[in-house]
């Protein structure tokens, strides 16, 4: 697949599979590769090791793999690296990489390659076309980077702006839904960055690095870059739109009732608001929509003195992605102990949201009580208008 002339698609398409390490995948996977004929022939990273061969062959559609020169390797994640050393057996190629990365393929295959470190703004030449690197650590991996082809204006720019999906359409303007999963990947895998996401815009000026193509190592590649660099700096921001979303678990119902009149509360105020069970949907999909709400309502029942297993799982998955300026609610049942709302309460403290009053019932919700969680959605609706 010819992306502009002598820069080629190779990657492969993983229709199939749903998980991408508990990241649910619900239109399966790309592993996205880039052949550029240049007089130094030129891979850009690898793809997923069962795929190699899969990859090889394509490769072979334009060049002899046997020529490869330099392969690049811009991330260590084994969902990019794996089919690595069998291009490197075929090739024994220069392999362009961080300091971090070298230390990291050493490490997962052992390996003994030919190895050039690049830091940022280093350049090299293969012929027409010249590499320029751009290390981004922590975005997502200590061996992060990105590489830029100076003459053409195109980055290649590795987990970055890239999306969870394996479709037949290649770029943005093909595929209708292309800003929607790019979200989804960035709320479970870059969210936690945010500042580094905000300090890459800045790296970009720094090394003049202004594409005119934005090739990620996973889906679709950006015709128009500015469609989803806006994004990012939305998503980074942590802008939110006038949306509270309620999650939430339950043992014998008496927590979902109070998720239902919390949701009912807030949707009187025409605040929209989305409704989640920890055990019935996907945790990327609900940590999608958390992203840019403004209120995150949080529910479970207590469970020996702490909060409901299955919803302790999803606490720690949320803390760890950590989003930014949120308003908390918590909102529990217990039995004869409570615990659940304190450990609640708690990750949204550590989490450093505006926590307002929650609410917490023995056994079954009373009528009252339910009205009372009605006017505390009703609160959290109001408050989310007030400060979108
Ligand atoms: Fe797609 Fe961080 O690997």
């Amino acid at each position: 697949m010819e992306i502009i002339k002598n820069l080629y698609w190779v990657g492969v398409l993983d229709f199939p599979e749903r998980d991408f390490h508990n990241f649910a995948t619900h239109r399966g996977l790309t592993y996205n590769s880039y052949l550029i004929l240049d007089e130094k022939i030129t891979l850009i990273d690898g793809v997923k090791h069962k795929f190699a061969r899969e990859q090889i062959k394509k490769i072979e559609n334009y060049t002899n793999p046997k020529e490869i020169e330099y392969l690049v390797v811009n991330h260590i994640e084994p969902d990019h690296s794996s089919g690595l050393p069998e291009i490197v057996k075929i090739a024994n190629p220069t392999v362009v990489c961080t300091k971090k990365a070298k230390e990291g393929l050493e490490k997962y295959y052992n390996a003994d390659w030919n190895f050039k470190v690049v830091r940022s703004g280093e350049e090299i030449k293969i012929g027409e076309n010249t590499l320029r690197f751009i290390e981004t650590p922590m975005l997502h991996w200590p061996d992060s980077m990105m590489t830029y082809m100076v003459e053409k204006q195109i980055l290649f720019s590795m987990d970055g702006f890239g999306q969870h999906i394996a479709s037949e359409e290649r770029f943005d303007d093909e595929l209708e839904d292309a800003v929607y999963w790019a979200k989804v990947y960035y709320a479970n895998i870059l969210m936690p960055y945010a500042n580094l996401v905000l300090r890459l815009i800045k790296l970009f000026e720094k090394y003049e690095v202004n594409p005119k193509i934005i090739a990620p190592s996973h889906g679709i590649i950006w015709r128009n870059p500015n469609k989803i660099v806006k994004e990012y700096v939305k998503w980074a921001n942590f802008e939110s739109d006038e949306k509270a979303v309620v999650i939430y678990d339950t043992m014998w119902h008496s927590t979902e009732r109070l998720a239902m009149a919390i949701a009912d509360g807030i949707a009187s105020t025409g605040v929209k608001v989305r409704i989640f069970n920890v055990r019935k949907d996907e945790w990327a999909d609900i940590v999608t929509e958390v992203l840019d709400a403004k209120a995150v309502c949080i529910g479970a029942p207590t469970m020996h003195n702490h909060v409901f297993p299955p919803m302790a799982g999803f606490l720690t998955y949320l803390k760890g992605l950590r989003p930014k300026n949120k308003i908390g609610l918590a909102f529990c049942s217990y039995g004869w102990g409570s615990g659940a709302y304190e450990d609640i309460v708690g990750v949204m403290n550590d989490l450093k949201w505006e926590v307002i009053d929650g609410i917490q019932v023995q056994f079954r919700p009373t009528d009252e009580e339910l009205k009372k969680a009605y006017e505390i959605g009703v609160e959290i609706g109001n408050k989310v208008k007030e400060d979108s």
